[in-house]
């Protein structure tokens, strides 16, 4: 389905991203996965997709916060495969607590990350996409962002903006052959979740259990194909936020 394309995953290195990545590659994409800090954890990821499916893959670290360091390892995935047709924008963080205490750092740090950093990624592969006239690009955004939370003011910020880029994108790069939608995940069980057996919310969920990486990694395969498909959010939270 994907043969002779070139996709990058952001946080591909762990989580949801190293499902979306591994996903991809099964469907015959060629994987850049860029990575904050981990190396080992990235690489491996990368030789998963090379020795499970045969399609070349490659780890970037990057941090996509930072806009001249997005354009230099853009151009280096162009480089090294050619072009790209599919941006897959994962890589999040949170830094959560109550808004009358919340450090001004930690709410830039996730605006930074989660939202600047899906804006980077776009500004800079949106020429290879408009001189192919043809591009998908897939933003991992939250339920959170749908319906706020308390305790995350600036993550729920960050979700509910990518949601804004993703209509505001979908709608300006239609005409070029290029398509933009979202993924909302509810309550996937991965390293930022952690252990969560306890949790309450776990009780609110009407398919009554937490998601899996997979999950998301296969909305976001169905998104790919999805040729007719453009501004959409689609939400894989087991009915939470319905
Ligand atoms: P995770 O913490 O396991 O992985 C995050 C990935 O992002 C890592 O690979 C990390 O290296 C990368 N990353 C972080 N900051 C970065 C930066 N500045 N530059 C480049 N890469 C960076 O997180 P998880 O759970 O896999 O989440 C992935 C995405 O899904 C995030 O955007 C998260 O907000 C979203 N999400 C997760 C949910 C969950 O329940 N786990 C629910 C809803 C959304």
């Amino acid at each position: 389905m994907l043969n002779g394309k070139t996709a990058i995953v952001t946080g591909g290195s762990r989580g949801i991203g190293a499902a979306i990545a591994k996903k991809l590659a099964s469907l015959g994409a060629q994987v850049a996965v860029i990575y904050a800090g981990n190396t080992a954890a990235a690489e491996q990821v990368c030789a998963a997709c090379t020795q499970e499916y045969g399609v070349e893959a490659k780890a970037y670290q990057c941090n996509v916060a930072d806009f001249a360091a997005v354009k230099e390892t853009v151009a280096q995935i162009r480089a090294d495969f050619g072009t790209v047709h599919l941006l897959v924008n994962n890589a999040g963080i949170t830094r959560d607590g109550l808004l009358a205490m919340m450090k001004e750092e930690d709410y830039d740090a996730v605006l930074d990350t989660n939202l600047k950093g899906a804006f980077n990624m776009i500004r800079h592969c949106t020429g290879l996409f408009i001189r192919n006239r043809e591009g998908c690009i897939i933003n991992i955004t939250s339920v959170v962002g749908l319906a706020g939370n308390a305790g995350q003011c600036n993550y729920a910020a960050s979700k509910a903006g990518l949601i804004g880029l993703t209509k505001s994108v979908a709608k300006e790069l239609a005409p070029k052959g290029i398509r933009c939608n979202a993924v909302a995940p509810g309550f996937i069980a991965t390293d930022m979740t952690g252990d969560q057996t306890d949790n309450p919310l776990l009780k609110s969920i009407p398919l009554g259990a937490m998601g899996k990486a997979e999950d998301v990694a296969a909305a976001v395969a169905y998104l790919a194909a999805a040729n007719y498909v453009t501004g959409e959010v689609l939400r894989v939270d087991g009915g939470l936020a319905m």
